[in-house]
């Protein structure tokens, strides 16, 4: 298991236990996580499960992949060089910790 933490924009943080190979969407919206919707089930079609990376964890997830995750980012709002779909980050016991802080307008 690995430990995610999800950071609302007004510093509230939810952390969940998620298993590898679910993505970190998935955990999200299991435990509820307010902010992470995934409309289109992780198809990388919606950008409702938009997330910014912290920078310290950006080097392990990697950025937003070349193709449809960053076509799809681009109809999300305020996208910084830190945004991923979160339905496209794979859990993985590298992850234990990882922080991904919600957009201020995903609530
Ligand atoms: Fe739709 Fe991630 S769940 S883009």
């Amino acid at each position: 298991m690995a430990k995610i933490n999800y950071i609302e924009a007004n510093g509230n943080v939810h952390t969940v236990e998620a298993e590898p190979g679910i993505s970190a969407m998935e955990a999200a919206v299991k435990n509820a996580v307010p902010g992470i919707d995934g409309d289109c089930g992780g198809a990388a079609a919606c950008a409702t499960c938009h997330v910014y990376v912290d920078p310290e964890w950006i080097g392990k997830t990697g950025p937003a992949q070349e193709g449809l995750e960053k076509s799809m980012l681009e109809f999300a709002e305020e996208v910084r060089d830190t945004s991923r779909l979160a339905c496209q980050i794979s859990i993985t016991p590298a992850l234990d910790g990882l922080q991904l802080h919600l957009p201020e307008r995903q609530h």
